[in-house]
């Protein structure tokens, strides 16, 4: 696409215009999440689908070059910043799990749940009955909800599919909406998320399937940038995801994990030897877990809605994680089990409250690392020339506003590859 030059949408009189912009290339650690890179009084030029400038208002709209037709965004004061990026979702799936919320409240855990067959694998069954169209037209709406509440980019992951046809079908729709949507989405293959009822008890074998058929299919067809699995006990052991990822690196994936989500299994440091992008839950990780993402530069990305919502008594150690220098990200993880919302303007406020996270750390978080958790850090995620312009106009006066109040979506409007494309 030919790059505009002159500027076509400028928008100025930002409260705050957070840019969350620090050194180039790499995801914030330590101090720098502190550093949000505001800009009082702030204003950003975009010209087609990039941002040329930001400054002071009342001085940029002088410094750059306008088009004759350039439109001009007032902010009136609000509070301007980079679309959110949603590093870790569950984006496609049929039906809904309202009915397990009864048996979660009379105590029966989430894993539980999954042993008799429920959770996942009721997902599992009712995703693969859904025609291709089906799940596009659920996750148009899914996007659309994400995009309103200020979500920009997401990544979306298959898992509910279990066999190649199905795994693919999902990857498919992911496709599409993503075509379809503003919204830009990050595929990922996460053929290793259950053990389906059909290879029951024969784990390895199903194993076997992921590596000699459905990652060579799925490799063939560009469908997925990444691959993931959930290393958890009762479903993959370390050993078998190691399996699962050593052959997608071989394939040429990124790699993601779930790791250390609920019990202490060594995820983090699996992530850290396979050289994964990101390792993703981390409840439970060990302390020499921690040294190897810090060390390995293993991007965490914490999902503190799943923690609430599944009721678990210890959230994952972020105060620790950033002390100790590990690059750390917030999701959704949206879900229809573990976690049924995407609102990260939920999550910002549960990771300010539970995981202890700052305003300013949970804002990079959400913006700066969570591109770089999904290989994005160089496009979006902080307002800097060069960048694309996806940019949202949130009705707050300022970031920790936004931190401070939950249950309302705040956003005024989204900006999408220079785009307007929601306006309260
Ligand atoms: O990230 N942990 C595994 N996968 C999802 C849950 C998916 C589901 O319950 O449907 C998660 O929490
Ligand atoms: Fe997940």
């Amino acid at each position: 696409m030919v790059e505009a030059s002159k500027v076509d949408l400028l928008i100025v009189n930002a409260g705050q215009l957070v840019t969350c912009a620090g050194k180039r290339g790499r995801p914030k650690v330590g101090e720098a999440m502190l550093d949000l890179g505001v800009i009082e009084r702030g204003a950003v030029a975009v010209a087609g689908e990039r941002i040329v400038a930001v400054g002071k208002s009342g001085e940029l709209e002088r410094e750059v070059e306008l088009a004759p037709d350039v439109r001009v965004v007032d902010a009136g004061g609000r509070l301007v910043m980079p679309g959110f990026v949603d590093p870790h979702t569950h984006l496609v799936f049929a039906g809904s799990r309202e009915h397990e919320l009864e048996l979660k409240l009379s105590g029966v855990p989430y894993l539980e749940i999954l042993a008799r067959g429920g959770g996942i694998l009721s997902t599992v069954r009712a995703t693969r009955e859904a025609s291709l169209e089906e799940l596009v037209a659920i996750g148009l709406k899914y996007a659309e909800e994400m995009l309103r509440q200020g979500t920009t980019t997401a990544e979306a992951k298959s898992g509910y599919g279990l066999n190649t046809e199905d795994e693919i079908k999902q990857l498919e729709a992911v496709r599409e909406i993503d075509a379809r949507h503003p919204i830009d989405l990050v595929p990922t293959f996460l053929g290793a998320h259950a053990v389906p009822e059909e290879y029951a008890g024969r784990g390895d074998e199903f194993v076997d399937l992921i590596l000699e058929d459905m990652l060579p299919a799925v490799r063939e067809r560009g469908l997925a940038e990444f691959c993931d699995v959930f290393c958890e006990e009762g479903v993959f052991s370390v050993e078998q995801s190691r399996r699962v990822l050593e052959r997608a690196g071989e394939l040429g994936f990124g790699l993601k994990i779930h790791a250390d989500e609920i019990k202490p299994l060594g995820g983090a440091e699996l992530a850290a030897e396979v050289g994964a992008t990101s390792a993703d839950h981390l409840l439970a990780v060990s302390d020499r877990g921690i040294a190897e993402l810090a060390a390995r530069g293993v991007v965490a990305v914490l999902l503190p809605g799943t923690t609430f919502n599944l009721r678990e008594r210890h959230y994952a150690p972020a105060r620790k994680m950033l002390e100790r220098g590990v690059a750390v990200a917030l999701a959704s993880d949206f879900n229809p089990g573990s976690c049924p919302t995407n609102s990260l303007e939920l999550i910002m406020t549960i990771a300010c409250l539970y995981l202890e996270m700052r305003p300013a750390e949970v804002i990079n978080a959400l913006t700066i690392n969570a591109a770089h958790a999904i290989g994005r850090g160089h496009m979006i995620g902080s307002l800097e020339p060069g960048k694309q312009a996806d940019i949202v106009i949130f009705d707050a006066p300022n970031y920790e506003y936004l931190c401070y109040r939950f249950g309302t979506n705040l956003v005024y409007k989204v900006i999408k590859r220079g785009q307007i494309v929601v306006e309260q």
